[in-house]
């Protein structure tokens, strides 16, 4: 019987969610995918009006399907949770059920389970700012949305994940070196999502069965990358100090994710793999 997969944090076909979602779907899984409630009318428009047709296809020949597509807004766990600008926004009251909680149910009353759960969303408001000059505010919600979404999502979604299940998320090595220009506390919430990674391995793993890791992934020319104003330098810098000289593709990273969530890697949890072309393991640049 096939797997089935939720990956929240999809929104166009550039980023790693996007790639996770494919080289699962090449394997076989069936494709649910969660995405941030302002990014919704958009991401569904394209792929009804065929924008993303090029990239749907699979090594087969054949178009990766959604099977569904849930608005959702990871920093909020339940109703209570929102607040009433939020509620009242144009964008959020056009959709329903988009807390973390409600997606959950959601997704359990359409499919009854899932078996591969992908967390590939971060952000960071104040990402451009230095920490020394990140707001306490900042800080918070880089947390709130980067790291503390992770281990909601796990949290609801884990009763309806089938045992030997597996779950992804997404990481920075600026999260244990020092990369200028990834401020806002983003370094600081990935360090929080790696440390969880082991936490939460431990209590999926003991409860239900779940193995937890993150991939600590080299730099993608996605929107939120592009947004932090700094990608390209991070791209030739690699290109130019990595041990593998060659440009990254989130093929590589979505099959890897392929390769944590199946059988092969039913001895991985806890881990922090990278998925870098190897630039984590230089101490200088040369
Ligand atoms: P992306 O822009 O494709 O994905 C980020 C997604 O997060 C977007 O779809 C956005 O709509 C969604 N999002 C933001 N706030 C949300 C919220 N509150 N609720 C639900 N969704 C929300 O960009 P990318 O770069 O592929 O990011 C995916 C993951 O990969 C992130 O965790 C990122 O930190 C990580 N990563 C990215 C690297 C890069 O160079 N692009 C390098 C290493 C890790």
């Amino acid at each position: 019987k096939g797997k089935r997969a939720f990956i929240a944090g999809v929104a166009d076909d550039n980023g790693y969610g996007w790639a996770i979602a494919k080289a699962l779907a090449a394997a076989g899984a069936e494709i649910l995918v969660g995405t941030w409630v302002p990014a919704l009318n958009i991401f569904e428009s394209s792929l009804r009006r065929g924008k993303f047709d090029e990239s749907r296809v699979l090594p087969d020949g054949s178009l990766m399907e959604i099977t569904k597509v849930y608005p959702l807004d990871a920093v909020f766990d339940n109703l209570e949770d929102v607040p009433e600008d939020i509620k009242t926004n144009k964008r959020y009251a056009g959709s329903k059920n988009w807390t973390v909680q409600e997606v959950a149910e959601s997704v359990k009353n359409d499919f009854g389970s899932i078996d591969i759960l992908v967390h590939s969303l971060a952000n960071g408001p104040e990402v451009t700012k230095p920490l020394l000059e990140t707001s306490r505010k900042g800080y918070l919600a880089a947390i709130s949305a980067s790291s503390y979404s992770y281990i909601s999502l796990l949290k609801y979604f884990l009763p309806i994940t089938n045992p030997g299940g597996s779950s992804i998320s997404l990481t920075y090595i600026a999260s244990e070196r020092i990369i200028p220009g990834y401020g806002g506390g983003m370094s600081s919430a990935k360090a929080a999502l790696e440390s969880d990674t082991q936490v939460l391995a431990f209590e999926a793993g003991r409860k239900h069965r779940v193995r937890v890791n993150t991939i600590s992934a080299g730099p993608l020319r996605s929107r939120a990358a592009k947004a932090i104003g700094f990608i390209d330098m991070m791209i030739d810098y690699s290109l130019e100090n990595a041990p593998l000289q060659k440009e990254l593709s989130a093929e590589e990273v979505g099959n890897t994710a392929a390769f944590l969530a199946s059988p092969l890697a039913s001895a991985i949890t806890g881990a922090v793999i990278y998925v870098d072309n190897g630039l984590h393991a230089m101490g200088v640049g040369v």
